[in-house]
């Protein structure tokens, strides 16, 4: 047995050789990923499929999302090049990762977000580490070409997924999924926002298959049906959801979100607020793990798929799912879906009685 603790690496130190640094780039890092690959068996038992999930938890990112393994790379860039502040559009966990990685190198931020429709928790999470937080009158898409504009006049450093160094550092999550499972899943089911994701993991697994000859997973990426521009083709004005995470309609990667699913052989396809919701119950009380709703689009996309016949009968390999972000995100939506506590006098019968003993 080793007798040390184990020695915590961030993504930078971990994934060195294949992400754009160098000796002269300071690391500014909070130890993100090496995220944990949960197997699924209590999903695997009620959906009564002979393959293995496995659940990309990655909510166990320092800030709570995947957000970090992109936004390590993207400020400690940022911090390379001598810039002093970072910006960013979001629908609250890229705010939430930029402004933590911005305090810890030093730096400025700024997070735009649209007005009344980011989790509370996120919010929360940009002003206590002091970014200045502008919350405009208008949905994410908006958000971001104003944040575009401001770059182009001001010297402050983008930081959403169109940064490619953002795309680099969230492309080790495909090297973690390989290297934990030791091979490659053949499917992989994640939620599409402003795709930024689903063209890191494409990256990294295209990657992995170039140079071990391996076949990629199937992309199979999820949008919200209220917020599904690249399902049905056009851009959506106004998009709604419950999962306000990928409440978007114009999403900055769409192009290479497609690129995935056509060169992998997957699908994006979307799934109802009501099938995301009960696939992230199910998360919650099948296997203990508590990811925010837009995640459970990742299995409420599974369920789709196997009732569309994505996936042959007897089909006996693995899949992936991406749960992008922590279920404390937004209690606010879990106390709400539940039924309150019941509330008893203080009295060692009653409390057994209403516990159900
Ligand atoms: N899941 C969560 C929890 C997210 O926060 C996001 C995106 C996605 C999925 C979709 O990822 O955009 O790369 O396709 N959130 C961004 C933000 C837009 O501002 O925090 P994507």
């Amino acid at each position: 047995m080793n007798s040390g603790p184990l020695r915590r690496m961030g993504v930078i130190e971990r994934f060195a050789g294949i992400l754009p640094v160098s000796d002269k780039t300071p690391v500014i890092t909070l130890l993100e990923g090496s995220t944990p690959l949960i197997e699924a068996v209590n999903i695997k038992k009620s959906l009564g499929v002979s393959f293995d999930i496995y659940l990309k938890y990655e909510g166990m990112n320092p800030t709570g999302s995947f957000k970090d393994r992109g936004m390590t790379v993207a400020v400690s860039k940022a911090a390379e090049k001598g810039s002093r502040a970072v910006i960013c559009a979001s629908t609250g966990n890229t705010s939430a990762s930029a402004s933590a990685y911005a305090v810890r190198g030093g730096m400025k931020s700024i997070v735009v977000i649209p007005e009344g429709a980011i989790a509370l928790g996120k919010l929360s999470q940009a002003l206590i580490h002091g970014a200045s937080v502008v919350a405009v009158k208008g949905n994410f898409d908006r958000c971001l070409e104003i944040v575009k504009d401001i770059c182009e006049n001001y010297e402050v450093e983008m930081v959403n997924s169109i940064n490619p160094f953002r795309i680099e550092g969230q492309k080790t999550a495909a090297y973690e999924v390989f290297q934990d499972l030791g091979r490659m899943p053949d499917y992989q089911f994640m939620p599409v926002g402003n795709a930024g994701n689903i063209t890191a993991y494409w990256k990294g697994y295209r990657e992995i298959s170039e140079s071990g000859g391996c076949t990629p997973p199937r992309m199979m990426g999820f949008q919200a049906s209220g917020a599904a521009p690249i399902v049905e083709g056009r851009v959506f004005d106004n998009p709604e959801t419950v999962a306000t995470a990928i409440r978007i309609g114009n999403p900055a990667s769409w192009k290479k979100a497609e690129e995935a699913r056509d060169e992998s052989g997957g699908v994006i396809e979307s799934v109802t607020d009501s099938e995301i919701l009960s696939a992230w119950r199910e998360l919650a009380c099948l296997e203990g793990v508590f990811a925010e709703p837009a995640s459970a689009a990742s299995l409420a996309g599974l369920k789709k798929s196997l009732s569309a016949g994505d996936i042959p009968e007897g089909f006996d390999g693995e899949a992936v799912l991406v749960l992008t972000g922590h279920g404390l995100k937004d209690p606010g939506r879990a106390v709400e879906s539940v039924d309150p506590p019941g509330v008893v006098e203080a009295d060692i019968e009653e409390v057994a009685r209403a516990a159900g003993l």
